[in-house]
């Protein structure tokens, strides 16, 4: 073996994680030892969880979990292939055709992960002779999409319409061939949701193409748990989603757009292009969730979603926290101080209610909350011991 003669990177390396950590910005992995759900193991004991994407609580449901199980037993561990060369199975067609279904549109193109989506989505449909008018507050993956596209950009505060329009002008002043304006569908670090009919209005105006990404929307925003457009009560061109949120909770990611859209981002999306097919067993969940959150049974559980973040906004004020307002099952809970927001989320485990501290550069810095995330699998009685574990915590530490 050849001596390593890279110390003063390693060195290197070494201090920035120190310097991390000295500023409280060290962010732990925490290890859970059962299933995802309201309920979960961590640390020997049950807490309850109060900061998964598992909105509609199907990750944990037994269903979903067997229609995984099928799929695989039918299918394998996965195709040994990306999609266009031997690695296209009846089920990705299947589950392509369900969401497509579900959102409403032509066709779906499938992603290991929405952050392909978004990462794949600009790149082959915008050349630099179009602009891309981004949400300040857009999440990092459409940041980098943006990233690896030549077009020219333009960036508008977030949920500001008067920038927005401001944007738009200068883009169509600049000679725009196209202009896309890209938002998240609900901001995930603050729950609130993209101002559509707004954006809708401005697109029309000046010509513009609107892509929403609704991770954190698809399953339960809107009429059938359809998304942030439906909420909104309009219509969009593209749609980003994951399967690894309220659908179950797995991984992968889609587009949902025009038919024609999709079949050339089959043709040239790198993500797509260079990267694995969808794993069965995610495909057979994802389908499963679908079908639930499609359904009479998605009606109820979005109900009971809805109810459990209102009552947990109520209570949360009644006790005196400052909450970021809105109506999004995303309830942060503002802190300020990084450290704070650590010793907070150490303290509520011990009180047996798992959250996390959300601090820069996830979050401006100044600005570290505690992102609480509802479920519809949570009792009235479990959002009630979480807001009194909080006022416990919250009245030690000082912050109310
Ligand atoms: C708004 C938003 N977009 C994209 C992603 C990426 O999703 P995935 O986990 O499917 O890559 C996330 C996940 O954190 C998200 O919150």
């Amino acid at each position: 073996m050849t001596q390593n003669t890279n110390s003063v990177f390693y060195d290197r390396i070494s201090a920035e994680l120190a310097d991390i950590d000295a500023q409280g910005l060290t962010k732990p992995e925490r290890v859970i030892a059962s299933r995802q759900g309201p309920v979960i193991s961590v640390n020997g004991r049950d807490v309850l969880n109060f900061c998964a994407n598992n909105y509609l609580g199907l990750a944990g449901d037994e269903r979903v979990t067997q229609a995984g199980i099928k799929a695989m037993e039918k299918w394998g561990a996965g195709t040994a292939s990306v999609r266009f060369i031997c690695g296209t199975l009846e089920i990705h067609k299947e589950l392509e055709r369900a969401i497509a279904d579900y959102l409403g549109f032509e066709d779906t193109i499938l992603f290991a992960a929405a952050f392909d989506a978004n990462g794949g989505i600009f790149e082959p449909l915008f050349t630099e002779a179009d602009a891309i008018v981004s949400d300040s507050l857009n999440h990092a993956s459409i940041i980098d999409g943006v990233r690896l596209c030549k077009a020219k950009r333009y960036r508008f505060a977030t949920s500001d319409m008067a920038d927005l329009e401001a944007q738009l002008k200068q883009a169509r002043a600049d000679g725009a061939r196209e202009i896309i304006i890209a938002t998240d569908g609900a901001f995930s670090m603050d729950g609130y949701i993209a101002k559509l009919k707004d954006i809708r209005a401005l697109a029309d105006q000046y010509g513009a193409l609107i892509m929403v990404d609704d991770c954190h929307a698809t399953g339960f925003l809107g009429e059938k748990g359809r998304g942030s457009y439906a909420w909104n009560e309009v219509e969009v061109d593209f749609v980003t989603g994951t399967f690894g949120k309220a659908l179950g909770g797995a991984m992968g990611g889609f587009i949902c757009a025009k038919a024609d859209v999709v079949a050339l981002l089959k043709q040239r999306a790198r993500p797509y292009l260079f990267s694995n097919a969808l794993a069965p067993a995610v495909c057979g969940s994802s389908l499963e969730a679908i079908r639930i959150a499609a359904g009479e049974e998605g009606d109820a559980l979005r109900a009971q979603l809805f109810a459990n973040a209102a009552r947990f906004r109520s209570a949360m004020t009644a006790a005196g926290f400052t909450l970021q307002p809105g109506e999004h099952p995303i309830i942060p809970v503002m802190l300020g101080d990084a450290k704070l927001a650590q010793d907070m989320a150490a303290r509520m485990l011990e009180l047996g209610v798992y959250v996390i501290g959300f601090s820069f550069p996830v979050v401006p810095r100044g600005q570290a909350r505690i992102r609480t995330q509802m479920s519809a699998a949570h009792t009235f009685e479990q959002i009630d011991a979480a807001v009194a574990a909080f006022t416990t915590a919250g009245k030690e530490l000082g912050v109310i």
